[in-house]
C-alpha cells in the first residue's frame, strides 16, 4: 500500500478481474512485489519492452545491450520499465519459412500487448519477419508503441574485397555453382559474409522495413540505420526508451501514427530504397491491421514517379554502414521532401516536416542521390497485370537485367520445390537462355507459407555456359538481398486455382515491364478449356495444428499473406489514396 493506503495505479491496465476490481490489483500488485519492486516504481508509466532476444537469431545478438539501454531511456524520463519476451525469428531458423511463423509472432506481440498492464511499448525487432509481426500486432492492440531496430550487422572483408549477407552470399554461391570457385574458397567466404551481429548488411527486407518504420513515423528519427554494435545504436536505444514514457502519458495510439499519409511516406520510400518486394506484402498486412487495402495499382503509380535514390545492395553497390554514414534515412527523406506527406505525424509528436526541418546540414556524399540524379530512374518495384495475375505479381526492376525486362520466351514449367529442386541441374533437362523459369506451389498456400524460393537458380548447364540472368516467375517471394529478373507473388497463386497452374512447359510467356504486363500467350478458349479439365488445384490441407489455421486463414500477398480473421473489422479504403 502507499502512504494513502491504495496500491500502486501504475499496474491497473490490463487486470484480471473476477468481480472485484481492487482485490485484482491488490494481488497483482502482491506478485510484482515479489520481483522486489516498491510502490514508487510500481506507480509510474510501465513501459512494456519486448525483448526477442534469442539464441538462434545472431540479427538480434545485441538485445541485452538494447534493452539496458531503453530502460536506462525510461528510467530518466521517469517510467518503469518491464521486459518481456515474443517469439523471435531469423530468417534461416524458421522452418519450414520465417513467413509461416510472422502471423504466429504477430498474434503474441497482440495479445501480449493487451493482456499486460503496458501504457506504452517499445518493440525491439530487426531480423526480416520481426518487425512486421511487430507493427501487425501492435496495430491491433492499438496501445502507444515505438519500433526500435537491432541495426545492421558490420561488413565484412574476403580476400581485400568487401562483402556483407547476403547479397554476396549469393553472389558467391553462384560462382561456386558455376565452378568458377573451388571449395576452399566458398569455405573462407563463409566465415566472412557476417562480421557481427545485427541484420544483413544491404537493402534486404530487414533494412528495407527498419527505413520503412522510420519513413512512416513509428521509429524516432535517424533510428534505422546506424549497425547493430555502434554507440550510435545505443544511444538511439536510450532516447527510444525516453520517448516512450512521452507516448504513454499523451497516449499516442498507434493508429493516430500510422496514418493513410505515413502508410503513403512509407511505400514511397519503399520505392525510393529500391527496397525488399517483401515489405510491399508486410505494408500490406500492416495496413490491413489498421482497416486500409493496399492499392497495387496506385502503388505502381507512385512506382513510375518515384526514382531510386539509395545506392545499395542488391540493386546498388553500398552497404547499410555506408548509408548510416552518408546521413541515413533523415537525407533520404529530405531528398525526397517533395514527394512525401510532410504533415503526416511521428512518434515524436511532431510531423515529418518538422522533424526534417531539424535535420543535420546535407553533406557532400554519393550513397543518396538527389531526385534529378536518381540509380534508377523510376521505383524499384513494378506491379504486373495480365491472364497470369489477374490480381498482381511485383518485379524488382531496379534488381533486373535491363534487357530481359522485354522478353518473350518458352516457359520451362517446374510443379514445386521438390520437382525444382530434382531436376534443375539435370543435364538433360531441355532449357535454353531464353526460356521462362516458372514455378508454382510456393505461395501462401501452396508451400505453405510461400517461401522464399522465387529466386530461382539457373540450371548449372546454363550457369556453367555464363548465364547470369534469366526470366523466371512464380508465386513465391524471394530474399530482399537478391537480384535478378524475377517476377514474385503471382496472384491468385496455383494452388488457389490461379492461371499460373494451368502453363504447360512449352508454353509462350510475354513479360513487359514497360506496359506492365504477365502473359501466358496461348489462345483464350485454350485457357479455358484447359481450366475447365484441369485436376483440382494441389493445396495442402495440414489437419491440425498451426499449419491447418494459417492455410484456412492466410490470405493472397496483396493483401499481405496475413490471417483473414486478423485484419481490421471495419474497412477504411485504400491506400494509397487514390491520386
Ligand atoms: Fe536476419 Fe537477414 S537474416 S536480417
Ligand atoms: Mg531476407
Amino acid at each position: 500500500m502507499t502512504d494513502s493506503g491504495t496500491p500502486p495505479q501504475g499496474m491497473r491496465g490490463g487486470l484480471v478481474n473476477y468481480g472485484d476490481e481492487e482485490f485484482a490489483l491488490f494481488l497483482r500488485t502482491a506478485f510484482i512485489k515479489g520481483a522486489g519492486y516498491t510502490d514508487d516504481a510500481l506507480d509510474r508509466p510501465v513501459i512494456g519492452i519486448v525483448n526477442t532476444g534469442s539464441g538462434f537469431n545472431p540479427c538480434h545478438g545485441n538485445m541485452p545491450q538494447l534493452v539496458e539501454a531503453v530502460k536506462r531511456g525510461v528510467m530518466l524520463s521517469g517510467g518503469l520499465p518491464v521486459e518481456f519476451p515474443t517469439i523471435s525469428l531469423h530468417e534461416s531458423f524458421s522452418h519450414p519459412t520465417s513467413m509461416f511463423l510472422r502471423n504466429l509472432m504477430a498474434m503474441d506481440t497482440e495479445e501480449m500487448i493487451r493482456a499486460l498492464p503496458v501504457d506504452a511499448v517499445v518493440l525491439i525487432g530487426g531480423c526480416d519477419k520481426t518487425v512486421p509481426a511487430q507493427l501487425m500486432g501492435a496495430a491491433s492492440a492499438n496501445k502507444p508503441a515505438i519500433q526500435l531496430v537491432t541495426g545492421s550487422m558490420l561488413t565484412g572483408s574476403h580476400r581485400g574485397r568487401t562483402v556483407g549477407a547476403c547479397t554476396d552470399c549469393r553472389a558467391f554461391w553462384g560462382r561456386y555453382r558455376a565452378q568458377e570457385i573451388d571449395e576452399a574458397e566458398i569455405r573462407e567466404v563463409n566465415g566472412r559474409l557476417v562480421g557481427s551481429v545485427g541484420t544483413c548488411s544491404v537493402a534486404g527486407t530487414a533494412s528495407t522495413m527498419a527505413t520503412v518504420a522510420e519513413a512512416a513515423g513509428i521509429a524516432l528519427p535517424g533510428s534505422a540505420t546506424p549497425p547493430a554494435v555502434t554507440a550510435d545504436r545505443t544511444r538511439i536505444a536510450e532516447l527510444t526508451g525516453r520517448r516512450a514514457v512521452g507516448l504513454a502519458q499523451e497516449g499516442l495510439t498507434i493508429d493516430r501514427i500510422l496514418t493513410p499519409e505515413a502508410l503513403e511516406n512509407a511505400l514511397r520510400v519503399l520505392l525510393a530504397v529500391g527496397g525488399s518486394t517483401n515489405a510491399l506484402v508486410h505494408l500490406a498486412a500492416v495496413a490491413g491491421r489498421l482497416g486500409y487495402r493496399l492499392d497495387l495499382d496506385t502503388f505502381d503509380r507512385m512506382s513510375r514517379e518515384t526514382p531510386v535514390l539509395v545506392n545499395l545492395k542488391p540493386a546498388g553497390e553500398h552497404y547499410m554502414e555506408d548509408l548510416h554514414r552518408a546521413g541515413g534515412v533523415p537525407r533520404l527523406l529530405h531528398e525526397l521532401r517533395d514527394l512525401l506527406h510532410l504533415d503526416a505525424p511521428t512518434v515524436t509528436g511532431r510531423t515529418l516536416g518538422e522533424e526534417l526541418a531539424e535535420a543535420p546540414e546535407p553533406f557532400p556524399q554519393d550513397v543518396i542521390r538527389p531526385l534529378d540524379r536518381p540509380i534508377y530512374p523510376s521505383g524499384g518495384l513494378a506491379v504486373l497485370r495480365g491472364n497470369l495475375a489477374p490480381d498482381g505479381a511485383v518485379i524488382k526492376q531496379a534488381a533486373a537485367s535491363p534487357r530481359l525486362l522485354e522478353h518473350y520466351g518458352r516457359a520451362v514449367v517446374f510443379e514445386d520445390a521438390a520437382d525444382l529442386a530434382a531436376r534443375i541441374d539435370d543435364e538433360d533437362l531441355d532449357v535454353h537462355p531464353d526460356d521462362v523459369l516458372v514455378l508454382r506451389n510456393i505461395g501462401p498456400v501452396g508451400a505453405p507459407g510461400m517461401p522464399e524460393a522465387g529466386y530461382i537458380p539457373i540450371p548449372r548447364k546454363l550457369a556453367r555456359q555464363g548465364v547470369r540472368d534469366m526470366v523466371r516467375v512464380s508465386d513465391g517471394r524471394m530474399s530482399g538481398t537478391a537480384a535478378g529478373t524475377i517476377v514474385l507473388h503471382v496472384a491468385p497463386e496455383a494452388a488457389v486455382g490461379g492461371t499460373l497452374g494451368l502453363v504447360r512447359t512449352g508454353d509462350p510467356i510475354r513479360l513487359s515491364v514497360a506496359d506492365r504486363l504477365l502473359q501466358l500467350d496461348i489462345p483464350e478458349e485454350e485457357l479455358a478449356e484447359r481450366a475447365r479439365t484441369a485436376p483440382a488445384p494441389a493445396r495442402p490441407k495440414p489437419g491440425r495444428g498451426y499449419g491447418r489455421l494459417f492455410t484456412e486463414q492466410v490470405n493472397q500477398a496483396p493483401e499481405g499473406c496475413d490471417f483473414a480473421f486478423l485484419r481490421a473489422e471495419e474497412e477504411r479504403g485504400a491506400v494509397p489514396r487514390p491520386h
